[in-house]
């Protein structure tokens, strides 16, 4: 019997590319997406990698009695994995009230849910926005976690207290917490990928943008950090990596094999790439000259962040496969493809 999964968010850009990996993993899933940050090509897409079209429903989670008549229509849920919210650092701080309903209170509904269930397995979807910058590198997690920078990382800490919260009185109740790195790249069959509304916050999607003839020049923030070249280092994981990431962990949730009720999970490479790396490695992989600038840095950037990922490779046995250059290869390919 197939076991059924909810992805809230499930059209979106890590969404998706996770609703591939479990569906080539035999789970059958069910999407919930209000489609303020996607659309309906996402499921033609997903449906053309894996010839199996999920459920989908469209529905915004801020609507309470919505998701309980969702939860009493699907008792078959097993699983869920939650990448539902608000994710744009900057319109966090202009719109903090958004991102706090948004984010937290969707949250909250759904582990209403789950907890009066005999048995639920819930993935939250974090990030290495709540270490702040992590005093040592790589970070592991039990760095501490900071005071947020901004409305959107508050909402992910907020998020995690909560969910230790409820696993604390709700046994039952199996949860982990995934902090992704740097999201990159696209699947290799080009079928679904990044799609970033109006003008890319985040570096990748801004290049290739750029090397698309799109935008006339990439801003590179900041060029006098304490780097080796002066340029700001993350961990640019493969969006497939990440996505895997997802199903090994629910698949340690549904067997049980997980050592509390509540875990936390790094997800990155355990590397750190400048931006002018990224840039040479988008230069190596297209053929293409880059139009860039260093100018000054952005309000909020830290200065670098990399994943210490051991707990990740022995605790779930899960190892990001792709380089930096794979990645770049196939976010080049994606963003020639929606051009063409
Ligand atoms: C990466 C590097 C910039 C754009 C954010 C969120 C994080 C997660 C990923 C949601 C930095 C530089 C960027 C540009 C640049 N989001 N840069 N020019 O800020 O590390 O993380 O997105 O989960 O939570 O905080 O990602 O891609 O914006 O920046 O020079 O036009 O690229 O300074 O060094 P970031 P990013």
């Amino acid at each position: 019997m197939k076991k059924k999964i909810l992805v809230t968010g499930g059209l979106g850009f890590i969404g998706s590319h996770t609703v591939v990996e479990l569906q080539n993993e035999g789970f059958e899933v069910v999407i919930i997406d209000n489609l303020s940050n996607s659309s309906l090509d996402v499921l033609e897409g997903i449906t053309r990698i894996t010839g199996k079209t999920p459920q989908f429903e469209k529905m915004d989670l801020r609507d309470k009695p919505k998701v309980k008549e969702f939860f009493a229509k699907h008792s078959d849920v097993e699983g869920v994995i939650h990448f539902a919210a608000s994710k744009a650092v900057g319109e966090s701080v202009e719109k903090p009230l958004l991102y706090y309903e948004n984010n937290i209170n969707t949250l909250v509904y759904i582990l209403q849910e789950l907890s009066e269930r005999g048995e639920a397995s819930f993935i939250f979807s974090s990030s290495c926005t709540v270490y702040g910058q992590a005093d040592e590198l790589p970070i592991t997690e039990d760095a501490p976690v900071k005071t947020a920078e901004s409305p959107y990382g508050n909402t992910k800490q907020i998020g995690e207290e909560i969910i230790a919260d409820t696993c604390k009185v709700h046994e039952r109740l199996k949860a982990i917490s995934l902090r992704y790195f740097n999201p990159i790249g696209a699947h290799p069959s080009v079928e679904i990928g990044e799609l970033p509304l109006g003008v890319p916050q985040n570096l990748v999607p801004f290049i290739t943008q750029t090397g698309a003839g799109v935008r006339e020049q990439l801003s590179v923030f900041g060029g006098d950090y304490p780097t080796p070249d002066g340029t700001g280092i993350r961990d640019y994981i493969h969006v497939v990596d990440l996505a895997r990431a997802h199903v090994v962990a629910l698949k340690r949730l549904l067997k049980g094999d997980n050592k509390s009720n509540y875990e936390v999970f790094n997800v990155g490479t355990g590397k750190g790439s400048s931006v002018l790396e990224v840039i040479n490695s988008f230069e190596k992989v297209s053929g293409e000259k880059l139009n860039y600038k260093i100018v000054d840095r952005r309000p909020g950037d830290i200065t670098a962040a990399f994943a210490d990922t051991t707990r990740a490779n022995t605790e779930l046995g899960w190892k990001a496969q792709s380089t930096l250059d794979e990645a770049m290869r196939s976010a080049w390919a994606w963003e020639k493809k929606i051009r063409s």
